[in-house]
C-alpha cells in the first residue's frame, strides 16, 4: 500500500532500491533472498519529521542519542527521521550544523536529515541560509515563538527569516505558541505556589497556540513564504489555519500522535506522574482530538509526527518541586506507526492509504525527499515495512527500545505489529531483532520543493 495505491504482488529489490513491482515475479537463481509477506501489509518506511535526539535542553540532554533513537524508530517502522539542529544564540548556524553532524555521523542506525532551528537571526546568519539550502540540503528553517532567552525569536527576526528563506527556495516551520503569555502564566502560577505538572498545562491555554498560529500564518502570507506549523494540537489553532485557507493561503500542518490519542486529564494523576506527559504544547482536551482526526480527513492536517524528545524519570524529577523545571518532551518515536495503524486504520478513523499519506508520503514530499522516501515505487529506496495486522500486543517500558525507563503508553493494547523493516534493501528489523549496526544510517540531503 502507498498513499495512492493498493495491490497484491511482489516487490523486487536490487541493491538499495526497488527495481520492479509486479503481480508475480518469478524466483530465479539471481534472487538471493525471498521474504514471504503473505498476510502482511507492506507499506513505505515511515518518515518522522519531528524528533529531538541527543538535544541539549532545559539543563540536560534528551535521553535517546542517534544510535538508540534511530534504532527504536526502526523497530516501530520509521526508517527516516528529521532532527532539529538548534543554533546557540550568538553562534553561527554552521557551527551548530557541525555540532549536530558530530553527534549523528557514524552513530545513526536509521536514515536521518536535519531541520535548522534559527534562534538568532541577524546579518551573519542571514548569509548562511543559502549555502545551507543549496550545499547542505537543509531546506527547512524552524522558528520558536516560545522559550524566550533560549530559543525564541521575535516578530522582527521572524519576518527577516521568512524573506530570506523564501528567496532561497526553502520553507519556514514554527513552534507556534505565544511565549510571553506562557511566561506570564508560568510566573503567576509559581508565585501562587501552584507547582504541580497540572500547572504546566494551565500555563499554556489554547489561546496561546491559536494566537501564535494565526500570527505565523499572517507573516507567511505577507512574506509569501511557505509555512508549516509543527506539533499543532488544538481546535483554536486549526481554525486559525482554516481562516488562512479562506484567502487561498496554504499553511501546512503537522500534528503528533499523542495529540490524537492522549488528553490533559493525565496531568491530574497523583504523585507527579503527570510529568511523563509534560511537553509543549501540552496535551489538550477530547474535543481537540476530534478536531485533529477531522483535520486529517479534511486534508487540513497533512502530517503526523512524534516530537520525540525523551527524558528518563530521573531527568523528569528535576521539576519535582516546580513544573517549570520539568524537561519538556516525551518518548514516542517507536510507537507512531503502530498507534496510527491500531487507533486510526483498525478502528476505522482513517484509511490505510491515509495513514501512509500522513506518516510517510507527505513528510517526504514536504521536506524534499520524495519519491526517494515515502513511497514504494520503481527507483525509490527500498524502505519497506511489513505490518502483521493480526498480532495484538501491549506497549510497555519493559519491551520498548527507546532509552527511557517509562512509557507514555504503559499497558496500552495495540492491534497490528511491525514485523519486518527493510532500510535501503537491508533487513533492518525482523521478528523483534535489529540486523543493522550503528553507522548504517545515512544523512539524507533534501531538495527544494
Ligand atoms: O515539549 C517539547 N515539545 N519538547 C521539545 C522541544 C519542542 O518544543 O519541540
Ligand atoms: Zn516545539
Ligand atoms: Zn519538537
Amino acid at each position: 500500500m502507498t498513499a495512492t495505491d493498493d495491490f497484491t504482488g511482489d516487490i523486487l529489490i536490487e541493491n538499495e532500491q526497488v527495481l520492479a513491482l509486479a503481480r508475480h515475479i518469478p524466483a530465479t537463481e539471481d534472487i538471493q533472498k525471498v521474504i514471504d509477506g503473505t498476510g502482511k501489509i507492506a507499506i513505505p518506511g515511515g518518515v518522522d519529521p519531528h524528533v529531538h535526539l541527543d538535544m541539549p535542553f532545559m539543563g540536560t540532554f534528551s535521553s535517546d542519542n542517534y544510535e538508540t533513537g534511530t534504532r527504536a524508530a526502526l523497530f516501530g517502522g520509521t526508517t527516516t527521521v528529521i532532527d532539529f539542529i538548534l543554533q546557540k544564540q550568538g553562534n553561527s548556524l554552521y557551527s551548530a550544523l557541525e555540532e549536530w553532524s558530530g553527534r549523528a555521523n557514524g552513530n545513526a542506525v536509521g536514515d536521518y536529515s536535519f531541520h535548522m532551528a534559527v534562534t538568532d537571526f541577524n546579518e551573519q546568519t542571514r548569509q548562511e541560509i543559502r549555502p545551507l539550502v543549496e550545499k547542505e540540503g537543509i531546506t527547512s528553517f524552524k522558528m520558536f515563538m516560545a522559550y524566550r532567552g533560549a530559543l525564541m525569536i521575535d516578530d522582527r527576526q521572524m519576518n527577516g527569516l521568512m524573506q530570506e528563506v523564501r528567496d532561497c527556495g526553502g520553507m519556514v516551520t514554527a513552534h507556534a505558541t505565544n511565549g510571553d503569555m506562557i511566561d506570564y502564566l508560568v510566573a503567576k502560577h509559581r508565585a501562587e505556589g501552584k507547582l504541580s505538572p497540572l500547572y504546566h498545562y494551565l500555563s499554556q491555554p489554547e489561546i496561546t497556540e491559536a494566537e501564535a498560529s494565526a500570527r505565523f500564518a499572517d507573516f507567511g502570507w505577507y512574506n509569501q513564504c511557505p509555512v508549516y506549523i509543527v506539533h499543532l494540537t488544538c481546535e483554536g489553532a486549526l481554525n486559525a489555519v482554516r481562516r488562512a485557507t479562506m484567502r487561498n493561503q496554504r499553511v501546512m500542518v503537522e500534528t503528533c500522535i499523542q495529540y490524537l490519542l492522549l488528553d490533559a486529564s493525565l496531568y491530574e494523576r497523583p504523585d507527579f506522574e503527570g510529568a511523563k506527559w509534560v511537553m509543549s504544547p501540552p496535551l489538550r482536551q477530547k474535543k481537540d482530538q476530534e478536531t485533529l482526526w477531522a483535520g486529517l480527513q479534511q486534508g487540513l492536517v497533512q502530517v503526523v509526527g512524534t516530537d520525540h524528545c525523551p527524558f528518563t524519570w530521573e531527568q523528569k524529577r528535576m521539576g519535582e518541586n516546580d513544573f517549570s523545571k520539568i524537561p519538556n518532551g516525551h518518548p514516542a518515536i517507536e510507537h507512531r506507526m503502530e498507534l496510527l495503524y491500531s487507533e486510526g486504520v483498525h478502528k476505522g478513523r482513517i484509511s490505510m492509504n491515509k495513514m501512509v499519506e500522513v506518516a510517510c508520503a507527505n513528510p517526504a514530499k514536504m521536506f524534499g525527499m520524495f519519491p526517494r522516501k515515502g513511497t514504494i515505487a520503481v527507483g525509490s529506496d527500498a524502505d519497506i515495512v511489513l505490518i502483521d495486522p493480526e498480532v495484538r500486543h501491549t506497549l510497555s517500558a519493559r519491551t520498548h527500545h527507546m532509552h527511557t525507563d517509562y512509557s507514555a503508553y504503559e499497558g496500552r493494547e495495540v492491534q497490528g505489529k511491525v514485523s519486518t523493516v527493510l532500510l535501503r534493501g537491508q533487513v533492518a528489523i525482523d521478528n523483534g531483532a535489529c540486523f543493522v549496526e550503528k553507522g548504517y544510517g545515512q544523512f539524507i540531503r533534501r531538495s527544494k520543493v
